[in-house]
């Protein structure tokens, strides 16, 4: 049975006067999952969400999302954080996120009370009956996180939901994400922190420069690279000559080498059989950040992790 897909996008493409901010970006998120875009600052992220949500129109392109090509008519079934923050600086934690639900169509007194579960769950309870203005700024974006889920929506997104948070926020976003994928939404967030995509997605795509970089599964991305050998034989001066893989490099005593596509099992038997001997053998995946290297360029990725250090730094 093929997936069935909250979101669909197909050859997006907005320009912004003569600068073209993203340019034929194809996404899929399947019902049900977690799925993130990754890019660095001006990679065209909004943009696209934006025009996901229907909040601007794409100049050529399509998409579907929950069944409708008229993303609008479907607003009571979608939670949105927009890029900019903001709630009435009067109104308490507990009425801002209630407020929020009665513009998507739930009734006042259910978003009263959920808005209170929310908080409490949250470990935000201690907040419920104070002001928006006498919240912190991280404070204040959690309530309105909250108040962007507080109408059960199926569809959940989420643009830049991690920045301006601390640790403890950010950990706690990250467990609110999973109990909303849990709960049965399907979630799509925007990042330039790999981390969070890496620990979080089911899926992503990566946007630089406006363009899709990569589409697929996380576990794909990975794939896309071989898991690499950490091999060290018992006597550290033995020269092996032609037995291990060509590319196969010095490090720290021992050899570094991709799994052959083989596998390990031929070129263990014959180290053992040589005499050579294994003193340490270890397995690495490449990580995320290598993964995108290759993806997308040392360039993209640099930009990407200053500005998640930056964003630490604040
Ligand atoms: N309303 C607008 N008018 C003119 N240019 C725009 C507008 N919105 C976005 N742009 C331009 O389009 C490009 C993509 O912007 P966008 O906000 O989508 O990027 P982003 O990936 O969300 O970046 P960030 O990480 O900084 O939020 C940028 O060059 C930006 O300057
Ligand atoms: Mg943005």
């Amino acid at each position: 049975m093929a997936t069935e897909l909250a979101l669909t996008a197909t050859a997006l493409v907005k320009d912004f006067g003569s600068k073209r901010a993203v340019d034929g970006v194809d996404i899929q998120v399947p019902k049900g999952s977690i799925y993130g875009i990754l890019g660095p600052n001006g990679a065209g992220k909004t943009t696209t969400l934006r025009m996901l949500l229907g909040i601007i129109d794409p100049d050529s392109g399509s998409r579907e999302l929950l069944g409708t090509r008229h993303p609008r008519s479907a607003s009571h079934r979608i939670g949105y954080l927009p890029e900019e923050r903001g709630l009435y600086p009067s109104m308490k934690a507990r009425e801002a996120i209630a407020f929020m639900g009665a513009l998507r169509g739930l009734p006042w007194a259910e978003g009263r009370a959920r808005a209170a579960v929310l908080l409490k769950e949250a470990g935000l309870g201690h907040a419920t009956n104070d002001k928006i203005k006498k919240l912190s700024k991280g404070m204040a974006q959690f309530v309105q996180l909250l108040g962007s889920i507080v109408h059960k929506p199926e569809l959940i997104v989420l643009d830049e939901p991690f920045s301006g948070l601390d640790p403890v926020n950010q950990e706690r976003l990250e467990a609110l994400i999973l109990a909303e994928r849990d709960r049965g939404a399907t979630i799509l967030f925007s990042t330039h922190i790999m981390g969070h995509a890496e620990r979080l997605c089911d899926r992503l795509a990566i946007i630089a420069g406006g363009r899709l970089r990569y589409e697929g599964s996380v576990a794909e991305a990975r794939a896309t690279m071989p898991i690499q050998a950490h091999y060290t034989p018992r006597d550290k001066d033995a020269s092996l000559g032609d037995l291990l893989p060509p590319e196969a490099v010095r490090d720290n005593g021992g050899y570094v080498f991709d799994v052959p596509d083989s596998g390990m099992e031929a070129l263990l038997a014959r180290l053992l059989e040589s005499g050579y001997g294994i003193a340490g053998l270890s397995l690495e995946r490449p990580s995320l950040h290598d993964v995108f290297v290759k993806l997308v360029g040392e360039k993209t990725v640099e930009q990407m992790e200053a500005e998640a250090e930056a964003e630490a730094a604040l």
